[in-house]
């Protein structure tokens, strides 16, 4: 509803102070309290006429019941990462920001799970769990600001999700405040529930437009002890794939991680962070980032090693550097982490978040580039993401946003063919506003229809992230 639409009594000033009687005064920031703040990825995620930082899974039914009464929208926001425009509000909208409720209500160490509140960040629980020898089994290099509520809600994956999983093969039950202020609770801690659709399930990735996630029950992983790190200069993705397989079948369940980077991206990133790109293994035209683990550092590296040298000559590796510190670990791996770096070079560079089955990578690439550099043969994409799970990233070396013609263009490059290859056209970040069209265009006309319907069917009035994942105008 526009500003327009609102009652004439219900100016800003009056919304806020409704609001403020609510939920308490410290709960509600307006909009010169926003000012100045940190809006996240995307400035536009502050444009709303206020903030509500409500503190108990009581106060969001409350708040969510009132905003459908009074007919006003709601933009629920976590750590504010996402690449997609999902947490993206308007001068109508109210920001439902879960930092509020970001507490760890429970770890149990014996069965393995743990019990948090939305709005608690990744790295907080990461370090929790780490405590007391266990792990969320999901690892992403925004871990310090991206929340766990938020991960449900694009189903987010990062770099383990080959070997435990997306954030919907984490979470084991899930709390929900409905776009009409009931609260949805299934807070099972179970891996088994046939007990009727799973309907948790619904709200996994779904982008905040069906609900609010406010609690949430993650299955946990033991931790590992420790863990060493390479980097493998390699030809293509194929040859990264084989290095792959053959430490998973040497080194059973000990692979961490498999990231690959194709040269622009190194030449980027290693460059701007003091690398001599021009010096094996950066100047390959790929590189792998492993990790494996092991009892210590020094076991784990040795096997890391060992298990190099037995493909080295066969596979024809050009070049490879195992980390003989923990410190130069890290070091090595911000190559591959630190992304920023690309958008601080091409300020909003359109990116690109697609999945495609393992040995099609190459042929998807060349034939993807190819079709790019026929749009403008000045466009030389990064290109980098998780290997082991076919997940690319592709940034383009364009400052963004393009004109619509031209994001056609790169769109129908990019995701044409992923359907019939039996990939995704977002494989981890979800569809939020930018990768709408795109949605509309490529994905089946069947699960749209369905995608409405059960919008229609939870949020008929569309106050829940209006606009995201599909234009709510047209299907309500
Ligand atoms: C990453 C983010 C972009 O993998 O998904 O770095
Ligand atoms: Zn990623």
């Amino acid at each position: 509803m526009s500003d327009a639409a609102m009652p004439a009594t219900a100016s800003g000033a009056d919304r806020i102070d409704r609001l403020r009687a609510l939920l308490g005064t410290s709960a509600i920031l307006g909009p010169a309290e926003l000012e100045g703040r940190d809006a996240g990825w995307d400035a536009a995620n502050f444009n709303a006429f206020a903030l509500a930082r409500p503190s108990s899974t009581a106060a969001v039914a409350r708040l969510l019941a009132w905003c459908a009464d009074e007919g006003i929208v709601v933009v629920p926001q976590g750590g504010r990462t996402g690449l997609v425009g999902g947490a993206v509000s308007s001068p109508d909208a109210l920001i439902c920001d879960l930092g509020g409720l970001a507490a760890i209500e429970e770890i149990d160490a014996e069965t393995g799970i743990a019990v948090v509140q939305a709005g608690i960040t990744l790295a907080a629980l990461q370090q929790a769990t780490n405590a007391i020898g266990l792990d969320p089994g999901i690892d992403l290099a925004a871990r310090g600001s991206a929340t766990i509520g938020g991960m449900v809600s694009t189903n987010a994956g990062g770099i383990m999700a080959f070997r435990a999983g997306v954030m919907r093969h984490r979470v084991l039950g899930l709390e929900v405040v409905l776009p009409d202020g009931r609260i949805f609770s299934d807070m099972t801690r179970v891996i088994k529930t046939s007990a009727g659709y799973d309907l948790k399930h619904l709200f996994i990735g779904a982008e905040g437009t069906l609900g609010v996630v406010t609690r949430v029950v993650l299955k946990l992983e033991p931790v590992v002890a420790a863990r060493a790190t390479a980097l493998v200069a390699i030809a293509d993705a194929q040859m990264g794939l084989a290095i792959v397989r053959h430490l998973q079948t040497r080194l059973p369940g000990r692979l961490r991680a498999a990231e690959i980077m194709w040269r622009t991206f190194v030449a980027a990133t290693g460059a701007a962070l003091g690398f001599d790109v021009s010096q094996s293994p950066f100047d390959a035209p790929c590189v792998l980032g492993l990790e494996i683990a092991g009892e210590d550092f020094d076991e784990a590296a040795s096997a890391l090693e060992n298990g190099l040298a037995e493909i080295y000559d066969e596979l024809d590796i050009e070049g490879c550097v195992v980390a003989t510190s923990l410190q130069q670990a890290e070091r090595l791996w911000s190559v591959r982490e630190r992304t920023e770096i690309l958008y601080r070079l091409h300020p909003r560079a359109p990116s690109f978040d697609v999945s495609v089955a393992g040995g099609a990578i190459d042929v998807y690439l060349s034939r993807t580039l190819a079709d790019l550099r026929l749009i403008d043969p000045e466009i030389e994409p990064y290109v980098f993401g998780h290997l082991a799970d076919g997940n690319l990233h592709i940034v383009l070396n364009l400052p963004g946003p393009l004109d619509e013609a031209m994001q056609e263009d790169v769109e129908r490059a990019i995701y044409q063919d992923l359907a019939a290859m039996g990939g995704s056209l977002s494989a981890e970040h979800g569809i939020g506003l930018t990768k709408r069209a795109a949605f509309e265009r490529y994905a089946d006309p069947v699960k749209q229809q369905l995608t409405a319907a059960i919008k229609n069917l939870l949020d008929p009035t569309g106050i829940c992230n209006p606009g995201k994942i599909l234009d709510t105008k047209l299907v309500l």
